[in-house]
C-alpha cells in the first residue's frame, strides 16, 4: 500500500478544533489498514508568529514542498492585529499558495438534501444545488505590485493595491474550469468586470479564445461579477462551473457557502500545475472559512468543511476517489439523521459539538466499511 506524506497545518482559532477531527479519521484509516498516512504537524499563522515571529518558517515551507498534500485549517485573529503586515497570520497562507504555485482553487458548493432548509434562501432555490467555483489563486490584486501605503506629507495617506493578470494565468485557470465542466454539467460561466477593469477585458478575451480553440463542446457564458453575485442568490442552479479571479472568487465563494447552509460546509482544493515528469502536482486542502474567533474554543465549529477538504485531498491528490465518495456519503448520512452543529441547526435537529460531529462521521465511515 502506498504511503502518503501529509503536512497538517491546523493554524489558529477553530483551525485546531476542526483539524482534530481530520486526525481522528486519519488515525482510524491507518489503524484499519485502509490507507497509510505519514503525518507531520506544523505551525502557520498566529501560532507560527508566536513561536518564530513569522507567519510560516522556511523549514515548514520545505516540509510543505516535500509532502504529497498539505492539509490546512485556518489562520487569523484579533490577538495578532498589531503585528507587522508582513508577519500577519494571513501572510502564511498566502506564501503557501504562492510558493507552491497553487493557482487553481476549487470551491464546490453542494447543498446536501438534509440541509435544504438550513440556508437563508428558500428550499426550492437551493435544493439539489451543485456548483463549482474555480478561483484563480496566485495572481490579481492579492499579489500585484505596487502594494503600498504612502504618507503624502499633507496630512493625507495613499494606499495602492494593484490588479495584475498576464494572459497565461487566465489561460491556465480557464482550462481547469473547462476540464472540470466536461466531467459535470458542461457549462462554464466566467465572471469579471470588463466594463471597468482592463484586467477584466483581458480575462474575457483570453477565456473566449481558450474556449474557441479547445473547448467548443462546453457551453460558455460571461457575466459581470456584480450581477453574477446577484444571480448566485437569485437562482444559483443556473450555474455549473464559475471561473473568476482571486478577489471576486473570494467574495463569491463566501456567498455560495450560504446557499449550502453555512460557511462551515464549504471545502476547497488548491492545486498547482501537473509536473510533466512526475505527473504529480503540488496541492493544499483548506476549508473556505476562517478561524472564526467568535466561536473559537467553544466546541461550536462545524468540522464538515475541513473533513470534506480532506476528502478532496483523497480525490485530487492521493488517488483514493472511492474513499472520498465514502466520506461524502458518511457526511450526508450524519446530516440525514438530523445531527447538526449549531451553524446548521434546524427544527427537530439534534445540536452536537465539533467533536461529536467528527465522531458521528467516523461512525458512519465504520458502518460503510463493516
Ligand atoms: P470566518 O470565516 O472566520 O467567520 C465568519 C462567520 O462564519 C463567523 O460568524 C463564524 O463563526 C462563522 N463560521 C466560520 N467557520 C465556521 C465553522 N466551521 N462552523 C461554524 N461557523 C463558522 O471569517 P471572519 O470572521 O471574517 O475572519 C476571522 C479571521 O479568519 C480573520 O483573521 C480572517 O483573515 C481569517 N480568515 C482565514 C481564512 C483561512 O485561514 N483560510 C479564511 C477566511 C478568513
Ligand atoms: C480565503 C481567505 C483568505 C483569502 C485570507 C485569509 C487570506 O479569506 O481563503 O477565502 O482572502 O484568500
Ligand atoms: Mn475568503
Amino acid at each position: 500500500m502506498a504511503t502518503h506524506k501529509l503536512l497538517l497545518l491546523p493554524g489558529d482559532g477553530i483551525g485546531t478544533e476542526v483539524m482534530a477531527e481530520v486526525k481522528r479519521l486519519i488515525d482510524w484509516l491507518n489503524a484499519q489498514g485502509i490507507a497509510h498516512f505519514e503525518t507531520e504537524d506544523g505551525l502557520v499563522g498566529g501560532a507560527s508568529y508566536d513561536a518564530d515571529k513569522v507567519a510560516i518558517t522556511d523549514a515548514t515551507m520545505a516540509k510543505a514542498h516535500a509532502s504529497d498534500a498539505v492539509i490546512f485549517g485556518a489562520v487569523g485573529g484579533s490577538k495578532w492585529s498589531a503585528v507587522p503586515y508582513e508577519a500577519r497570520p494571513e501572510a502564511g497562507l498566502l506564501r503557501l499558495r504562492k510558493d507552491l504555485g497553487l493557482f487553481a482553487n476549487l470551491r464546490p458548493a453542494v447543498c446536501y438534501p438534509a440541509l435544504a432548509d438550513s440556508s437563508s434562501l428558500k428550499r426550492e432555490v437551493v435544493e439539489g444545488l451543485d456548483i463549482m467555483i474555480v478561483r484563480e489563486l496566485t495572481g490579481g490584486v492579492y499579489f500585484g505590485e505596487p502594494k503600498t501605503i504612502t504618507d503624502l506629507g499633507n496630512g493625507q495617506k495613499r494606499a495602492v493595491d494593484t490588479q495584475v493578470y498576464d494572459s497565461y494565468e487566465i489561460d491556465r485557470i480557464a482550462r481547469v474550469a473547462f476540464d472540470l465542466a466536461r466531467k459535470r454539467g458542461n457549462k462554464v460561466t466566467s465572471m469579471e468586470k470588463h466594463n471597468v477593469m482592463k484586467s477584466g477585458v483581458l480575462w474575457k478575451e483570453v477565456v473566449t479564445e481558450v474556449h474557441a480553440k479547445d473547448y467548443k463542446d462546453v457551453q460558455l457564458e460571461h457575466q459581470l461579477a456584480d450581477s453574477g453575485g446577484m444571480n448566485l442568490v437569485k437562482w444559483p442552479k443556473q450555474f455549473d462551473v464559475i471561473v473568476t479571479d482571486n478577489l471576486f472568487g473570494d467574495i463569491l465563494s463566501d456567498i455560495a457557502a450560504m446557499l449550502t447552509g453555512s460557511l462551515g460546509m464549504l471545502p476547497s482544493a488548491s492545486l498547482g500545475a501537473v509536473d510533466a515528469k512526475t505527473g504529480k502536482r503540488k496541492s493544499m486542502y483548506e476549508p473556505v472559512h476562517g478561524s472564526a474567533p467568535d466561536i473559537a474554543g467553544k466546541g461550536l465549529a462545524n468540522p464538515v468543511a475541513m473533513l470534506a477538504s480532506f476528502g478532496m485531498a483523497l480525490r485530487y491528490s492521493l488517488d483514493m476517489g472511492e474513499l472520498a465518495d465514502k466520506l461524502d456519503a458518511a457526511i450526508a448520512a450524519v446530516l440525514a439523521k438530523g445531527l447538526r452543529t449549531a451553524d446548521i441547526k434546524s427544527e427537530g435537529a439534534t445540536v452536537i459539538s465539533t467533536s461529536q460531529m467528527g465522531e458521528a462521521v467516523l461512525k458512519e465511515m465504520q458502518a460503510l466499511h463493516a
